[in-house]
């Protein structure tokens, strides 16, 4: 039993310690041209990669319980002749502003992070932070941060300087939030064929409202419409088709009691109910926007979709990360102490859904455990062939990503590339080239974290063969896990 037991932990990729230094706060702000660099970087790379995340992993002293409550901070990695010029700052909310100048925490974070003084400090303090830490995108020509429960932060493109909270020239009304996962349409048959950015923000309760808001290239609002769902709603991603926006309602419930009595941060108060279906919400994007169609499938928890697409009027395949239930952090211990064997892995599934029949089938495309997809933007909404993901090192068990995984959806085949034992993976963005002679013609990007020299690396992949990369960039110093980015090319 002991040898078992021993050769269960040999089997590890990674140790605890290792991928924890990649959660300790960075309170530098810097900007350098990158010199050490490996490999050549691509004359005809030339943009901007922008990437967002929680930077601190306290406020002042006091540990943030979930990392998800860290204030946000913009890396951005300018590219041209063949050069990748460094910057990044923070979000500077008004939050982050306040505390600060008073040196402490003043707000609790939603996943759990509470002041100091325990729950008599927090009882009724129902205020949250807007930590506008889960993504970055430029659009129309503003560079948004975003997070799912507030308004966006517009910041300057050049020099990430805040600009300030956006209500998007007013078509964000009072209580209304902006959603972290917008998708660009990349031809919209609402602006002419040309792009549009499609995002919702939900305005949950007992009975829960999604809003919808379509912009053209301009950034000007297309068309807005809303649907009420009974229930809670935790949604974080969505995905769209030419005629759909498609939510994934996750069965959970929501009891604010001990949040309001200071006990438990209100992510914390979220519970997976496996007892209930999962409903799966099409909401026309044609007005009148009324022809609404749910179905539903087993229960389980989606945070992130990789793709949606019709194949005719009646079928549709949503591609998915599912998790079998929501994993909440152990109120007890630091998220910093997790036992990921423990955990409920993420897979990519394959969602059919049948709009004459009503009929949901699933079918699990892959067993490693994956997390944060990333797909050539031409083919959002459309049949589409390759997907680009985090991964784990080991084929089965759950572990930090420490990979990076391209699945070719036809053949089945798989690459990967792995940064065990001692780097740390997540999300990478794909870059098409000009001209593309196919879906994976294009550069991946991912920022990993190297715990040996503890600092982080812009690897820069060929798509077609990420067998070895072409380029990396070392910084200076590291950037703690981030979340999600995009690119924006000159
Ligand atoms: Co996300």
């Amino acid at each position: 039993m002991q040898q078992l037991e021993k050769a269960a932990i040999d089997d590890k990729s990674y140790s605890l310690e290792d991928w924890r230094k990649g959660y300790e706060s960075q309170y530098q702000e810097l900007e350098y041209l990158i010199e050490d660099v490996e490999g050549e970087i691509p004359l005809d790379l030339s943009g901007t990669l922008y990437r967002n995340g929680p930077g601190l992993l306290e406020v002042h002293g006091t540990p943030l319980r979930h990392p998800f409550d860290g204030d946000g901070m913009i890396c951005a990695f300018t590219f041209e002749n063949g050069s990748c010029f460094f910057r990044n700052r923070f979000v500077k909310t008004k939050e982050y502003l306040e505390e600060q100048k008073a040196g402490k925490m003043l707000y609790r974070g939603v996943f759990g992070s509470q002041k100091p003084g325990g729950w008599l400090a927090n009882l009724f303090d129902i205020r949250v932070k807007n930590i506008a830490n889960t993504n970055v995108i430029h659009w129309g020509n503003k560079l948004l941060a975003l997070w799912e429960a507030a308004f966006p932060y517009t910041l300057n493109p050049e020099n990430l300087d805040t600009i300030g909270l956006d209500n998007l020239d007013g078509i964000l009304q009072q209580g209304e939030v902006f959603s972290a996962h917008p998708r660009i349409d990349p031809h919209s048959q609402f602006n002419d064929d040309k792009p549009s950015l499609i995002n919702f923000g939900i305005k949950p309760g007992p009975s829960s409202t999604i809003n919808i808001y379509e912009f053209d290239e301009l950034g000007k609002i297309i068309q807005k419409y809303s649907h009420e769902t009974r229930g809670f709603c935790f949604i974080h991603d969505f995905v769209i088709t030419p005629n759909y926006c498609i939510f994934f309602q996750n069965p959970t419930t929501y009891n604010p009691l001990p949040f309001v009595f200071g006990l438990r941060g209100a992510g914390e108060c979220l519970d997976f109910d496996g007892t209930k279906p999962t409903k799966i919400i099409l909401i026309p994007r044609n007005a009148p926007h009324d022809k609404v169609v749910t179905l539903e499938t087993e229960a389980g928890f989606i945070f992130h979709h990789s793709n949606a697409f019709e194949i005719n009027n009646n079928e549709i395949v949503v591609d998915s990360i599912c998790y079998a239930e929501l994993s909440q952090i152990d109120p007890n211990n630091s998220y910093k102490e997790v036992d990921f064997d423990k955990l409920a892995p993420g897979q990519l599934w394959r969602f059919k859904l049948n709009l004459s029949t009503k009929t949901v089938t699933k079918e699990l495309i892959n067993n490693r455990c994956v997390e944060f997809p990333y797909i050539n933007s031409e083919n959002v909404g459309g049949d589409y062939r390759y997907i680009f993901i985090g991964a784990t090192d080991h084929p089965t068990k759950n572990a930090p990503l420490q990979g990076l995984l391209k699945i070719d959806l036809v053949t089945k085949e798989e690459q990967l590339y792995s940064f065990a034992p001692k780097g740390f993976t997540g999300e990478s963005v794909f870059i098409s080239k000009n001209n593309p002679q196919s879906e994976d013609d294009g550069w991946i990007l991912s920022l990993i974290y190297d715990s040996s020299q503890n600092r982080s690396n812009l690897v820069i992949f060929d798509g077609k063969d990420i067998s070895t990369p072409i380029a990396t960039l070392y910084l200076k110093q590291h950037i703690p896990y981030g979340l999600h980015g995009s690119w924006k090319g000159n």
